[in-house]
């Protein structure tokens, strides 16, 4: 490599609404000479940025080696790439692979981060994924397909903490998932919401139960790329009634700030992270 080369950025293109993108995503998009994009999952309105005479690559019919000979060979004539993946890309991003080439070869690369769909999901939902007293844990995961889960990570093991469980790339395996959720942690009333395409245009959201939901995921006809959200984050009973966080309660000492109850005795206190 010269002194001259150029800069592989791997950035973070959301879930597919352009808004979604952060300023930073949309900058690097903005200067990049040569923009790769995830396509299958990653609408071309997202790398509309790119600039006049940008080359601009849809990635889903290349393989590894070739996404990374266009990207060695820009960055070999001091060339800036933007490489999109969707989401943020430290979820499933399948950028292991890339990065251990590009430290091989020397190339100065920089992660931007994005929203995943995961967090795209929740907003659509209106839905905290954290619930005082009931759910302090998120876990993000996947069924286990042609890529086999490692000891302890089946859905079934993980089920069994009864938190709130994001699935990715599941959605084909409705019925295993509910198979799998219900002989562990969760039962057959436990809430799930189904977020097909979020932040695009077709964007859909299923509402049910482990009971009824591989029934109404069928009738949607919705073979790809979805999200499971299962628990009582995504119960709309939330909304009504439940317990609630300490952060900004009246009565709650913490760090930045002194509660109406600390003048007359003792009281739980905390760092006001929550
Ligand atoms: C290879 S993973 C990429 C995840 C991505 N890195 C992220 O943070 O959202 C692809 C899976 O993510 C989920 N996904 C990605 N984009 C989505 C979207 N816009 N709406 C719903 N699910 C999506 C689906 O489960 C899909 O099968």
């Amino acid at each position: 490599m010269t002194d001259t080369q150029g800069k592989v950025y791997i950035v973070g293109g959301g879930p597919g609404d352009p808004e979604l993108l952060t300023l930073k995503a949309k900058r690097v998009i903005e200067t990049a000479d040569v923009v790769i994009f995830a396509d299958s999952l990653v609408p071309p309105e997202v790398v509309e940025f790119a600039k006049e005479g940008a080359q601009v690559h849809g990635s889903k019919e290349l393989n590894l080696d070739e996404i990374m000979e266009l990207e060695l060979s820009a960055v070999r004539e001091g060339k800036t790439v933007a490489r999109v993946q969707s989401g943020d890309p430290s979820i499933y991003g399948a950028i292991l692979e890339q990065m251990r080439i590009l430290d091989q070869e020397g190339v100065e690369f920089e992660i931007i981060p994005g929203v995943s769909a995961a967090f795209a999901a929740a907003a659509v939902l209106k839905s905290e994924l954290t619930v005082p007293e009931k759910a302090q844990t998120i876990i993000m995961t996947r069924m286990e397909g042609r890529v086999a889960m490692p000891p302890g990570e089946k859905l079934k093991d993980l089920a069994a903490h009864g938190c709130t469980l994001v699935i990715f790339l599941s959605i084909t395996r409705m019925t295993q998932v509910v198979r799998e959720l219900t002989s562990s942690g969760y039962t057959e009333d436990s809430p799930v919401a189904v977020v097909y395409r979020v932040g695009w245009p077709d964007q859909k959201v299923i509402r049910g139960t482990l009971k009824d939901i591989a029934d109404k995921v069928r009738a949607a006809k919705i073979t790809l790329q979805a999200l499971i959200i299962v628990g009582d984050a995504v119960d709309p009973e939330q909304h009504v009634a439940g317990a609630v966080s300490h952060l900004y309660s009246s009565e709650y000492t913490h760090r930045y700030r002194r509660g109406q109850e600390a003048v007359t005795g003792t009281q739980a206190s905390g760092n006001g992270e929550g």
